[in-house]
């Protein structure tokens, strides 16, 4: 049997423990070290050097230190954690002086990458009619902590005008919805994740993609 990628997970949350297990029903991928199950715990810096890719789904608090660790062993990563992207630029320069690779995304599933391409596309033709006005709705279980959420400022960031309206409660593991509303009519894009099953597969993808590579890259550039 071919060598498996191995996985050194940091954060074993929700996102982790879903990882964790697709990995184990996995013939492709297999887990070697896991690290901050929780906020009183070190990086297990050992296992990590021993792995190909590592990845993190911890928080915003303590994503750019975990970077900067991994980045010195050497060691590639996939980043899902939210919440960082104004220190982009030095994520930027820890991957270049490291010589490592990392791909991050505030959104692996596919179909929210899918989304994001549509969401180019309307920008594209309601641009030609001012007639629309547009707003958003994205709607997290109550423990997510970033408000609005990454897949909503990346769709934002998109659309002129765009301002996304954010609730919090429950247990949604995510929504978003644009609209575009004239006096006519109205036209409505929407994501319904069901569950988390669909972002980790999209990690997965993406841990294929970074292995070998060096620089740093962005998922919905490199999904196709
Ligand atoms: N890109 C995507 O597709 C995607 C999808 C879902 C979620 N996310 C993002 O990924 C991140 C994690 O999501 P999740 O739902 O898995 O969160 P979660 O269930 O809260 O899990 C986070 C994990 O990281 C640990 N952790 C958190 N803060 C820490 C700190 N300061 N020091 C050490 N360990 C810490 C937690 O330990 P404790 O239990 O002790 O807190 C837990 O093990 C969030 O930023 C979320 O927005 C991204």
């Amino acid at each position: 049997m071919a060598n498996k990628i191995k996985i050194a997970l940091i954060g074993y949350g929700k996102m982790g423990k879903e990882i964790d297990t697709l990995c184990q029903n996995s013939k492709d991928f297999e887990v070697v070290s896991i690290s901050l199950k929780n906020k009183s715990e070190k990086l297990d810096l050992k296992g990590i050097a021993k792995a190909d890719i590592a990845i993190d789904f911890t928080s915003r608090d303590v994503v750019l230190k975990n970077i900067e660790e991994v980045a010195k062993l050497g060691v590639n990563m996939v980043v899902g954690t939210t919440g960082w992207y104004e220190d982009i630029d030095k994520v930027k320069k820890i991957v270049e002086k490291n010589k490592i690779g990392l791909i991050y995304s505030p959104n692996f599933s596919v179909g929210v990458n899918v989304f994001f391409k549509m969401m180019d596309e309307a920008a594209k033709l309601f641009s030609k009619f001012p007639e629309y006005d547009t707003y958003g709705l994205e709607i997290h279980h109550k423990a997510k902590l970033d408000s609005p959420s990454g897949t909503a400022l990346k769709i934002a960031g998109k659309i002129k005008n765009l301002n996304f309206h954010s609730v919090r409660a429950g247990s949604n593991p995510g929504f978003h919805e644009v609209v575009f509303d004239s006096l006519a009519d109205k036209i409505t894009f929407s994501h319904q994740a069901y569950n988390r099953i669909g972002f980790a597969k999209g990690v997965l993808k993406a841990a294929k993609i970074i292995k070998g590579k060096k620089g740093i890259y962005i998922f919905e550039d490199v999904l196709n």
